[in-house]
């Protein structure tokens, strides 16, 4: 299949004429914990990434430099002139307040240190966060956002990280949210539960992470013995091992990985693609976002891979046979979300 034709299916309509990639590069991997990062390589790889088809980036305000590189980043583009791009180019930032008193002040505020830090004057994508469900003041942040959303400071509102029943509490209350982030992958499948019904109801897309498990789903780990303190050297190797623990043990882990090489084998693609597909054939999911280690590692051509092929049923059983041996996620943890509260 032509490049063209991935770049194509790579693009997915999230509202009305407002385009995003299906593969979001995930900036988490800057704030820290994944290696030194170096700003103006940084910059280099999020232009050779957006160039590439891939010009949708996620990030947030606590994630270390990510809204300043953006400014960065968007400054040079104007000084390469590369117009047509920028336009193209899409930017999702969270607001992540600790549990306070909320006033439209503090949110104004909030939103206004965001645009001025990634140098812009209306924010693509709003996501909320709220780490406390019994502190009702997120209730108040919501109407105060969407009242900026109606404004035009803000163009979209998401939200990451909450559960089922309170994105019903913010469609009940009429709040026009367009996605939800929250963690999902072949070994946490939360998420096609009872969060699955509401977003179809609803027409709420998913935007999800952790699908490599930082980099655990990948032919670098298959039967490799557990690893140790050493080789989760990244922040969301360590995560996601957690993850893998909850879910089951190592054993298990091995066997789902030699699932998943026999149909990354038979598709000729590679068992990182097949994570990701995953997560991409479930008509809820608007993007996967992968995490990128700006300047020290890269695999643009290898994941543009991921929309020249689909799994079909038989791919699907296979894994959900692995998968109907491991630890029932949502009784263990809890619903999308509740792993942070
Ligand atoms: N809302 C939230 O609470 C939340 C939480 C976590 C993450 N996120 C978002 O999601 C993003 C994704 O991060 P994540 O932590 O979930 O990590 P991830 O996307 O599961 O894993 C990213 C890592 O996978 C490896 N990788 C990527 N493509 C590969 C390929 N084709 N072959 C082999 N390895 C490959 C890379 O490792 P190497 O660099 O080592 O090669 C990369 O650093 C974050 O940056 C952030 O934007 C949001």
């Amino acid at each position: 299949m032509s490049k063209l034709k991935s770049e194509s299916n790579n693009i997915i309509e999230l509202k009305d004429d407002f385009f995003i990639s299906r593969i979001i590069n995930g900036m988490w991997q800057v704030s820290g914990n994944h290696g030194v990062i170096n700003r103006d390589e940084a910059i280099e790889s999020m232009l050779i990434h957006s160039k590439s088809g891939l010009f949708t980036w996620d990030l947030a305000d606590h994630y270390g430099p990510a809204e300043d590189f953006v400014k960065v980043f968007r400054e040079t583009l104007k000084e390469k002139e590369e117009n047509d791009l920028l336009k193209k180019i899409k930017f999702f930032t969270k607001w992540v307040p600790r549990p306070q008193k909320i006033t439209d002040e503090k949110v104004r505020a909030a939103v206004d240190v965001s645009c001025k830090r990634m140098g812009m004057d209306s924010l693509d994508m709003l996501q909320f966060h709220w780490w406390d469900y019994r502190n009702k003041e997120y209730l108040k942040a919501m109407e105060y956002l969407d009242d900026l959303r109606e404004e035009g400071l803000i163009k979209h509102l998401g939200l990451t990280n909450f559960d089922s029943k309170h994105v019903q509490e913010f469609v009940d209350m009429g709040i026009k949210i367009v996605s939800n982030q929250v963690q999902y992958s072949i070994i946490d499948t939360r998420p096609e539960s009872l969060m699955q019904d509401i977003c179809e109801k609803n027409n709420i897309k998913l935007l999800v992470y952790g699908t490599l498990g930082g980099g655990l789903l990948t032919k670098r780990f298959l039967n490799k013995s557990k690893p140790n303190a050493s080789q989760l050297n990244t922040a969301s190797l360590y995560k996601y091992y957690n993850m893998v623990q909850r879910w089951g043990d190592w054993n298990l882990f091995t066997e789902l990985l030699n699932v998943l090489q026999m149909i990354a084998e038979k598709h000729k693609v590679s068992i990182a693609n097949v994570a990701v597909r995953y997560t991409l054939e479930n008509p809820i999911v608007a993007a996967a976002i992968v995490g990128v280690r700006l300047g020290i590692s890269e695999h643009i051509q290898e994941n543009m891979n991921i929309f020249d092929f689909s799994l079909d049923k038989e791919d699907l059983d296979m894994i959900n046979r692995v998968n109907s041996r491991s630890n029932n996620l949502i009784r263990i943890i809890g619903d999308c979300g509740d792993e942070y509260r």
